[in-house]
């Protein structure tokens, strides 16, 4: 899944074409109050990321593969990694062709986002929506968000290898938090509506 950042950021870059000045953006361009970054912080997290970005899939899979050794009980929730017959034949835990594919997809959403870190409508849109369609899955509990933490830090750290330094890993850990407040906060606004909505037609 994709948050299709390119068709989000359109409406705004339309409505900046005004003659009102952002006095934020002028004080200073590459900082916006809401991102816990400074604007160097920034700057090495998406020019680090460029590595990883290139090493998607198998970032992703290692994520993944972490997630369910720390936390098994979250396996099950997986069904399609599970219900398959070629992770029978191979004797495999998980179904690794949809792991992948599953990879794949939450990849893709932390790359858009990353990439995404220098204009924050953007970011938190498309967070904010990624965070919503787990109210989909059945059982899913928003702090669940936070079991990603540690998988994506050493996933980080396997791809990055030496560029992983002492302060690369402290910018992660900045980022990656704030990437699971703003997935939490997505989930918990679309369950809110989904509980409104619900109250509304009873
Ligand atoms: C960085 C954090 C995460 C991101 C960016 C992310 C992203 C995604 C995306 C993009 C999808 C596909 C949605 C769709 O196709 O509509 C998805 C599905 C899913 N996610 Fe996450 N996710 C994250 C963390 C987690 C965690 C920690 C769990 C574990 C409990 C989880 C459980 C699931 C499940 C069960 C599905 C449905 C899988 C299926 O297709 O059967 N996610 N996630």
């Amino acid at each position: 899944m994709g948050c299709e950042l390119s068709k989000l950021a359109t409406p705004k870059a339309q409505n900046q074409t005004t003659t009102e000045p952002n006095a934020t953006t002028e004080a200073n361009p590459t900082t916006d109050p809401r991102l816990p970054l400074t604007a160097k912080q920034k700057y090495t997290v998406m020019a680090s990321w460029k590595a990883i970005s290139r090493e998607l899939v198998a970032t992703g899979v290692f994520m993944l593969m972490r997630l369910f050794e720390e936390h098994e009980e979250l396996i099950q929730m997986f069904s399609r990694f599970l219900d398959s017959k070629s992770k029978e034949e191979c004797g495999q835990q998980f179904d690794m062709v949809e792991l992948k594919k599953h990879a794949e997809k939450v990849m893709a959403a932390l790359d858009e986002s990353i990439k995404g870190l220098d204009d924050m409508d953007v970011f938190l849109t498309c967070l904010h929506q990624v965070g919503a369609t787990h109210t989909k899955i059945p059982g899913f509990n928003g702090q669940y968000f936070w079991k990603i933490e540690q998988p994506f830090l050493q996933a980080v750290q396997q791809t990055l290898q030496d560029r992983y330094s002492e302060n690369v890993e402290s910018i992660y850990k900045i980022t990656i938090k704030f990437i699971i407040e703003t997935l939490i906060e997505g989930f918990n606004k679309a369950q809110n509506n989904k509980a409104q909505s619900t109250a509304a037609n009873s």
